[in-house]
């Protein structure tokens, strides 16, 4: 496959692979509304934060919006957007590995973008996504007004979405509402009691001898199909819908046949590549929602309207999913998210993390009525938790820091060894099972035993109190994590264990 080369691209290809695992350290004093939320904001630089949100997230994310720095030139209040060309690959390379493995493989990933970058960003795309995995570049009218002063003024920008499988994401990918407009094509001229309808043609393109049948009409008139074409369906399934008091000849009663499609029936459409700023909102209405929110002199400058986001999280999302957006700006995705129902990881880097994105989301849930508030009923509730990055995990050479907790380490060597995210629910000795292989670590007292070293060394009384294996009692293996093991080799291998050393068996990387 052909790949985009750039200078110092060997550096960014390992950026994510060496980049350091942080903690993530709550800030209980930005937090807000209910404690027990997954929702998160956090402030930090993003390759960091989703490299810290890779053992506790992977394969996790059910819809990924970022809307990067387009790379125009300029320099905005809020932030940058002037990067060498290629340092803005170099930038978003390793983000964009780390997005592809904390996507479920169920997800799609949505970035918008404009002509700057907008075809760079599709090829390094392809190479870390995959080809296979690409869905469309979508057109969205960003803008309705034209600018006087361009060679070609800008109307729209691109969305570049792909899914991890397509097929997989077709299932679960959601329809459009029909919009008013749409809706009108429906008419009900004879108070059918059923609401409207609309009339669609009984005939269809071709010849075929047994779709060829006469039709009579309620006016005696008999009919066939007109010159090269046949009934689109049986004689039998016509008779169905005469039966069913479906069949329609036109007000005269004598017309061409054909049959009655009620709105109520009618599923939702199925999106396209040109979203109008009619449907998807624009820049200038974002722009104003932030006015409402922060007052015109301290709106931020490159905000998207809610009204995308909420097109973007309905297609690709139902209640209760996780979202993640990594260049979070102002907070639109995440006060869109908050308040369509799903759980949201949000992660901006400036300073405006605390000046806009906090207090939009105290006033979002306070019960803030701009943006889509009053489209889906928002009436305020739940809660997020303030994060920021805290110390790295692992020491230059790879080894554990000391005082890490065990919550911390429990996603690391879970992550390590079984490449997904430990879901651990209560904090227990045993991590979970993978490929029928129980995990478990002895770390920080987990036993009870609150001295340094309690608990943390595999012994015979240790082995008796861990929990079973869950799902093989007798002989399932076991890999336990521990200081040290004072059970020989003979009896581990009996015991069908795996003794692993922390720290030297937890890798870092
Ligand atoms: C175009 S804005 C996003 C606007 C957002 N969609 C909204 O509706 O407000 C891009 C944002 O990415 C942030 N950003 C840039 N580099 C970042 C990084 N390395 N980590 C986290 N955020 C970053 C910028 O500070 C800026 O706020």
């Amino acid at each position: 496959m052909p790949i985009l080369q750039w200078l110092n691209k060997e550096e960014a290809v390992v950026t994510a692979r060496n980049c350091s695992y942080r903690l993530l350290e709550q800030v209980p004093e930005l937090s807000y509304g209910e404690p027990n939320t997954e929702n998160m904001l956090i402030q930090g630089d993003n390759l960091e934060a989703l490299k810290a949100l890779i053992p506790t997230h992977a394969g996790r994310v059910k819809c990924i919006f970022i809307d990067p720095p387009y790379n125009t030139k300029s320099a905005f209040e809020h932030y940058d957007d002037n990067l060498e060309h290629s340092k803005w690959l170099s930038m978003m390379y390793p983000r964009l590995e780390l997005l592809h493995q904390l996507l479920a493989e169920e997800g799609s990933i949505w970035i918008t973008i404009d002509d700057n970058e907008s075809h760079y960003l599709k090829v390094i795309m392809d190479e870390i996504f995959g080809r296979k995995s690409f869905i469309s570049s979508i057109c969205w009218q960003s803008r309705y007004s034209r600018s006087n002063d361009s060679n070609i003024s800008l109307s729209h920008n691109t969305i570049h979405l792909y899914a991890k499988q397509p097929e997989l994401w077709k299932t679960i990918r959601n329809r459009l509402p029909r919009t008013g407009e749409q809706a009108k094509q429906y008419k009900n001229p004879d108070n059918d009691p059923n609401g409207p309808w609309r009339a669609i043609p009984w005939d269809a393109p071709n010849l075929r001898e047994n779709l060829s049948y006469p039709i009579t009409t309620p006016t005696g008139k008999v009919r066939f199909p007109p010159a090269g074409r046949c009934w689109s369906r049986t004689e039998e399934q016509w008779l169905e819908l005469v039966d069913k008091g479906l069949a329609y000849f036109g007000k005269a009663g004598s017309g061409a046949p054909s049959f009655k499609s009620y709105l109520k029936d009618a599923s939702g459409i199925v999106p396209n590549t040109w979203w109008p700023h009619e449907e998807a909102g624009h820049t200038d209405e974002a722009k104003k929602e932030l006015h409402l929110l922060f007052g015109k002199d301290n709106a931020f400058g490159t905000p998207k309207p809610e009204r995308l986001m909420q097109r973007i999280l309905h297609i690709a999302t139902n209640e209760g999913d996780l979202v993640l957006d990594s260049f979070l700006g102002s907070g639109t995705t995440a006060a869109a998210t908050h308040k369509m129902n799903r759980k949201y990881i949000a992660i901006e880097l400036g300073e405006h993390a605390v000046t806009h994105c906090q207090p939009r989301m105290v006033k979002v849930i306070d019960g803030e009525q701009g943006g889509i508030s009053k489209g889906v009923n928002w009436q305020g509730g739940g809660g997020f938790n303030f994060y920021r990055l805290g110390e790295v995990i692992f020491n230059e050479n790879g080894s554990l820091k000391e005082g890490i907790s065990f919550n911390a380490l429990a996603s690391h060597i879970w992550y390590s060894d079984t490449k997904t995210s430990l879901e651990q629910t209560e904090k227990s000795p045993l991590l979970g099972v993978h490929n029928g292989v129980a995990y478990y670590l002895l770390y920080n007292g987990i036993l009870g035993d609150k001295r340094p070293d309690g608990g943390n060394v595999l012994t015979s009384k240790v082995l008796a109190i861990l929990p079973e294996h869950p799902t093989d009692p007798e002989n399932g293996k076991k890999v336990i994590f521990g200081e040290t093991s004072r059970m020989g080799a003979a009896r581990l291998k009996k015991e069908n264990i795996v003794f692993k050393q922390i720290p030297y068996d937890v890798k870092g990387r």
